[in-house]
């Protein structure tokens, strides 16, 4: 059970639990399709058994310990082409918030791994309803490690990994939420160069060389930056490379 969020302006200030469902970011486009909900509607649950991933992954979660939740934004303010600013606003939200708690690096994988040395700690999957030439809604989907204390997959961490403390659900819910709120409202008020330039500064891997992999062919690259379209820049030998999300691999990745 969760309380209606006391501490920001919008986000979370309506707000729908339930106990167990297929996924959040399912259930809050089903509502949305049937009822216009307020900017910053929450959708949660203690246990979600067919979370959803990014392409098509799944999202597994241990009932009860961890975050799971949606918040429906409204962000009609940005243009569809745009659209990368809203991954990376909420992926800045959800790195400061995770800095704030534990004493490790906290970066983001593009597009928008949250990583605590090199694990995940957190996975978000926004989902855009467009109409016209605008957007009515923008499903944010985030699923935090917080309690829980083993993964099957190895570069898997949680909060409670991290800093070796126990933590209230709630009160995360509550600290992730004005996170987020101010970012997106760094972002409405047309920071965008403040965003471009904070989400660069927190980009797991920015110029240094790593090994990738595309299309089955393993290449040594540095990253340089993101464009306008979202896509990852890596630079290869003097020549630049632009990838989109399913396009390349980090070398140890294997989630
Ligand atoms: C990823 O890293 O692949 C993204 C994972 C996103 C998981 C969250 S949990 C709450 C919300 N509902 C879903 O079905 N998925 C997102």
């Amino acid at each position: 059970m969760y309380k209606i969020l006391a501490n920001t302006l919008f986000m979370g200030r309506r707000l729908v639990f339930v106990p167990e469902c297929h996924s959040t970011n399912s259930l809050a486009l089903e509502l949305s399709q049937k009822q216009d909900l307020p900017e910053g509607t929450l959708v949660i649950t203690n246990h979600q058994f067919r979370g959803r991933g990014q392409q098509g992954n799944v999202w597994i979660s241990e009932a009860g310990k961890n975050l799971t939740f949606s918040l429906v934004v409204k962000p009609s303010f940005l243009a569809i082409k745009d659209q990368f600013l809203l991954n990376m606003v909420v992926s800045l939200g959800v790195r400061d918030f995770v800095q704030s708690k534990v004493s490790q690096s906290v970066n983001v994988k593009w597009p928008n791994d949250i990583l605590v040395d090199e694990r995940k700690i957190c996975g978000i999957l926004i989902e855009n309803q467009i109409q016209g030439t605008g957007f009515t809604n923008s499903i944010i989907g985030i699923g935090l490690n917080v309690n829980q204390k083993g993964f099957h997959l190895n570069n898997a961490v949680s909060l409670t990994m991290a800093s070796g403390r126990g933590y209230e659900l709630q009160e995360v819910l509550e600290g992730i939420c004005s996170y987020l709120e101010k970012w997106y409202l760094v972002l409405k008020q047309r920071g965008v160069d403040r965003v471009k330039q904070s989400y660069l500064k927190v980009m797991f891997g920015l110029n240094e060389s790593r090994n990738f992999s595309t299309n089955g062919r393993q290449f040594t690259g540095v990253i340089i930056g993101v464009d306008n379209n979202g896509r990852l820049m890596i630079k290869e030998n003097g020549e630049t490379h632009f990838f989109n999300t399913k396009e390349v691999q980090f070398d140890f990745e294997s989630y």
